[in-house]
Protein backbone atom coordinates (compact mmCIF):
# COMPACT_ATOMS: atom_id res chain seq x y z
CA UNK A 1 0.00 0.00 0.00
CA UNK A 2 1.65 3.28 -1.17
CA UNK A 3 0.43 6.59 0.92
CA UNK A 4 1.27 10.11 0.72
CA UNK A 5 1.31 12.87 2.79
CA UNK A 6 1.22 16.27 1.06
CA UNK A 7 0.24 20.14 2.76
CA UNK A 8 1.77 23.39 3.47
CA UNK A 9 4.51 24.43 5.80
CA UNK A 10 4.43 23.52 8.99
CA UNK A 11 1.61 21.53 8.38
CA UNK A 12 2.86 18.49 10.38
CA UNK A 13 4.02 15.67 8.27
CA UNK A 14 6.95 14.88 9.89
CA UNK A 15 5.49 14.25 13.08
CA UNK A 16 2.62 12.74 11.60
CA UNK A 17 4.59 10.10 9.56
CA UNK A 18 6.28 8.65 12.24
CA UNK A 19 3.38 8.37 14.47
CA UNK A 20 1.54 6.30 11.56
CA UNK A 21 4.63 4.20 10.58
CA UNK A 22 5.11 3.92 14.18
CA UNK A 23 1.63 2.59 14.59
CA UNK A 24 1.66 0.18 11.53
CA UNK A 25 4.52 -1.63 12.44
CA UNK A 26 3.29 -2.32 15.95
CA UNK A 27 1.03 -3.87 14.13
CA UNK A 28 3.15 -5.99 12.77
CA UNK A 29 3.53 -4.46 8.75
CA UNK A 30 6.78 -3.61 6.90
CA UNK A 31 6.43 -0.07 6.85
CA UNK A 32 9.01 1.93 4.60
CA UNK A 33 8.89 6.16 5.14
CA UNK A 34 10.75 8.04 2.91
CA UNK A 35 10.53 11.82 1.45
CA UNK A 36 10.80 13.77 -1.22
CA UNK A 37 12.78 15.75 -2.17
CA UNK A 38 15.60 14.08 -0.82
CA UNK A 39 15.53 10.32 -0.17
CA UNK A 40 16.21 9.42 -3.72
CA UNK A 41 19.73 8.14 -4.56
CA UNK A 42 20.54 11.51 -5.95
CA UNK A 43 17.93 12.79 -3.12
CA UNK A 44 20.07 14.43 -1.04
CA UNK A 45 22.50 16.97 -3.85
CA UNK A 46 19.17 17.63 -5.43
CA UNK A 47 16.68 19.01 -2.36
CA UNK A 48 20.16 20.83 -1.42
CA UNK A 49 20.54 22.67 -5.21
CA UNK A 50 17.03 23.72 -5.24
CA UNK A 51 15.98 24.38 -1.57
CA UNK A 52 19.33 25.42 -0.51
CA UNK A 53 21.13 26.54 -3.74
CA UNK A 54 24.80 27.51 -3.74
CA UNK A 55 25.45 31.32 -3.14
CA UNK A 56 21.59 31.88 -3.30
CA UNK A 57 21.69 30.65 -7.60
CA UNK A 58 18.58 31.72 -9.31
CA UNK A 59 16.52 28.73 -10.49
CA UNK A 60 13.49 29.32 -12.94
CA UNK A 61 10.76 27.63 -11.67
CA UNK A 62 11.27 25.29 -14.87
CA UNK A 63 14.73 23.91 -13.82
CA UNK A 64 12.69 24.10 -10.07
CA UNK A 65 9.77 21.93 -11.19
CA UNK A 66 12.63 19.42 -13.56
CA UNK A 67 14.74 18.84 -10.19
CA UNK A 68 12.04 17.70 -8.15
CA UNK A 69 10.77 15.46 -11.11
CA UNK A 70 14.69 14.13 -11.50
CA UNK A 71 14.68 13.32 -8.20
CA UNK A 72 10.82 11.97 -8.15
CA UNK A 73 12.01 9.55 -10.96
CA UNK A 74 14.78 7.77 -9.25
CA UNK A 75 12.88 7.63 -6.40
CA UNK A 76 10.23 5.93 -8.10
CA UNK A 77 12.23 2.87 -9.42
CA UNK A 78 14.82 2.50 -7.13
CA UNK A 79 12.41 2.99 -3.64
CA UNK A 80 9.16 3.13 -3.96
CA UNK A 81 8.42 0.39 -6.47
CA UNK A 82 10.78 -1.83 -5.07
CA UNK A 83 9.88 -1.77 -1.71
CA UNK A 84 6.07 -2.12 -2.87
CA UNK A 85 6.71 -5.04 -4.74
CA UNK A 86 8.05 -6.79 -1.62
CA UNK A 87 4.66 -5.98 0.00
CA UNK A 88 5.65 -2.93 2.08
CA UNK A 89 3.43 -0.07 3.18
CA UNK A 90 5.49 2.83 1.51
CA UNK A 91 4.74 5.97 3.58
CA UNK A 92 5.78 8.81 1.70
CA UNK A 93 6.04 12.60 2.82
CA UNK A 94 5.31 14.52 0.01
CA UNK A 95 5.20 13.45 -4.06
CA UNK A 96 3.32 13.98 -6.93
CA UNK A 97 0.67 16.50 -5.86
CA UNK A 98 3.35 18.91 -4.23
CA UNK A 99 4.68 19.64 -8.14
CA UNK A 100 1.14 20.87 -8.93
CA UNK A 101 0.61 22.76 -5.67
CA UNK A 102 3.79 24.23 -5.67
CA UNK A 103 5.13 24.54 -9.16
CA UNK A 104 1.54 24.94 -10.54
CA UNK A 105 -0.73 26.64 -8.24
CA UNK A 106 1.88 28.69 -6.40
CA UNK A 107 4.15 29.55 -9.22
CA UNK A 108 2.09 29.77 -12.22
CA UNK A 109 3.21 26.76 -14.53
CA UNK A 110 0.31 25.28 -16.54
CA UNK A 111 -0.84 22.51 -14.73
CA UNK A 112 -1.61 19.93 -17.17
CA UNK A 113 2.33 20.14 -18.55
CA UNK A 114 3.06 18.88 -14.69
CA UNK A 115 0.21 16.17 -14.80
CA UNK A 116 2.03 14.65 -17.83
CA UNK A 117 5.41 15.28 -16.62
CA UNK A 118 4.92 13.81 -13.08
CA UNK A 119 2.95 10.37 -15.36
CA UNK A 120 6.25 10.70 -17.08
CA UNK A 121 8.71 10.74 -14.04
CA UNK A 122 6.35 8.05 -11.62
CA UNK A 123 5.84 5.92 -14.66
CA UNK A 124 1.95 6.18 -13.30
CA UNK A 125 2.48 5.24 -10.10
CA UNK A 126 0.16 7.07 -7.74
CA UNK A 127 -0.56 6.40 -4.30
CA UNK A 128 -3.62 4.40 -3.43
CA UNK A 129 -4.25 7.77 -0.02
CA UNK A 130 -2.80 11.21 0.13
CA UNK A 131 -3.87 12.09 3.36
CA UNK A 132 -3.33 16.16 3.12
CA UNK A 133 -3.17 18.18 6.39
CA UNK A 134 -4.70 20.96 6.18
CA UNK A 135 -3.41 23.83 8.29
CA UNK A 136 -3.65 27.99 8.42
CA UNK A 137 -0.39 28.99 5.99
CA UNK A 138 0.72 31.21 8.75
CA UNK A 139 0.06 29.64 11.63
CA UNK A 140 2.25 26.76 9.71
CA UNK A 141 4.95 29.23 8.54
CA UNK A 142 5.42 30.46 11.87
CA UNK A 143 6.61 26.75 13.06
CA UNK A 144 8.86 26.93 10.98
CA UNK A 145 12.92 28.19 12.19
CA UNK A 146 15.31 28.07 9.79
CA UNK A 147 13.85 28.67 5.95
CA UNK A 148 14.31 27.33 3.17
CA UNK A 149 14.12 29.14 -0.42
CA UNK A 150 10.38 27.94 -0.52
CA UNK A 151 9.68 28.81 3.12
CA UNK A 152 11.20 32.34 1.94
CA UNK A 153 8.29 33.29 0.22
CA UNK A 154 5.71 35.52 0.20
CA UNK A 155 2.49 34.43 2.56
CA UNK A 156 0.11 34.53 -0.89
CA UNK A 157 2.30 31.91 -2.21
CA UNK A 158 1.83 29.43 0.33
CA UNK A 159 -1.83 30.28 -0.06
CA UNK A 160 -2.66 29.60 -3.43
CA UNK A 161 -0.83 26.24 -2.46
CA UNK A 162 -3.33 25.35 0.20
CA UNK A 163 -6.30 26.03 -2.07
CA UNK A 164 -4.47 24.41 -4.78
CA UNK A 165 -4.18 21.36 -2.42
CA UNK A 166 -7.58 21.65 -1.66
CA UNK A 167 -8.95 22.37 -5.58
CA UNK A 168 -7.14 19.00 -5.86
CA UNK A 169 -8.98 17.14 -2.91
CA UNK A 170 -12.00 18.21 -4.18
CA UNK A 171 -11.33 16.71 -7.16
CA UNK A 172 -10.12 13.24 -6.48
CA UNK A 173 -12.18 12.73 -3.18
CA UNK A 174 -11.74 8.61 -3.39
CA UNK A 175 -8.05 9.21 -3.01
CA UNK A 176 -7.45 12.14 -0.80
CA UNK A 177 -8.06 12.70 2.77
CA UNK A 178 -8.22 16.28 4.19
CA UNK A 179 -7.55 16.38 7.82
CA UNK A 180 -7.29 19.44 10.09
CA UNK A 181 -3.89 19.63 11.19
CA UNK A 182 -4.32 21.84 14.50
CA UNK A 183 -4.64 20.47 17.32
CA UNK A 184 -2.02 18.58 19.60
CA UNK A 185 -0.05 15.55 17.84
CA UNK A 186 -1.72 13.53 19.70
CA UNK A 187 -5.27 14.81 18.06
CA UNK A 188 -4.16 15.05 14.52
CA UNK A 189 -2.79 11.29 14.54
CA UNK A 190 -6.26 10.27 15.96
CA UNK A 191 -7.89 11.56 12.85
CA UNK A 192 -5.11 10.24 10.80
CA UNK A 193 -6.20 6.74 12.13
CA UNK A 194 -9.45 6.82 11.88
CA UNK A 195 -9.04 7.23 8.03
CA UNK A 196 -6.14 4.89 7.73
CA UNK A 197 -6.26 2.18 10.38
CA UNK A 198 -9.42 0.76 8.58
CA UNK A 199 -7.63 0.21 5.43
CA UNK A 200 -6.68 -3.35 4.01
CA UNK A 201 -3.48 -2.73 4.17
CA UNK A 202 -0.93 -5.66 2.70
P1 LIG B 1 9.57 19.40 3.03
O1 LIG B 1 10.42 18.17 3.06
O2 LIG B 1 8.19 19.32 3.50
O3 LIG B 1 10.34 20.58 3.74
P2 LIG B 1 10.87 20.59 5.22
O4 LIG B 1 11.54 19.28 5.48
O5 LIG B 1 11.83 21.77 5.17
O6 LIG B 1 9.68 20.84 6.07
O7 LIG B 1 9.50 19.87 1.51
C1 LIG B 1 10.54 20.39 0.83
C2 LIG B 1 10.14 21.61 0.04
O8 LIG B 1 10.10 21.28 -1.36
C3 LIG B 1 8.79 22.19 0.38
O9 LIG B 1 8.95 23.61 0.45
C4 LIG B 1 7.94 21.85 -0.82
C5 LIG B 1 8.92 21.76 -1.94
N1 LIG B 1 8.50 20.86 -3.05
C6 LIG B 1 8.12 21.42 -4.26
O10 LIG B 1 8.11 22.64 -4.42
N2 LIG B 1 7.78 20.59 -5.30
C7 LIG B 1 7.80 19.23 -5.17
O11 LIG B 1 7.49 18.51 -6.15
C8 LIG B 1 8.20 18.67 -3.90
C9 LIG B 1 8.25 17.19 -3.73
C10 LIG B 1 8.54 19.52 -2.87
Amino acid sequence: MFITFEGVEGAGKTTQIRLLADRLRAGGHDVVVTREPGDGPLGPELRRLVLNPPGDAAIDDRTELLIMLADRSQHVTQIIAPALARGAVVICDRYADSSVAYQGYGRGLAIPTIESLNAFATQGLMPARTILLDLDVVAGLARQADRNRMEREATDFHQRIRNGFLTMARQDPERFVVIDASGTPNEVHARIWREIGTLDTP
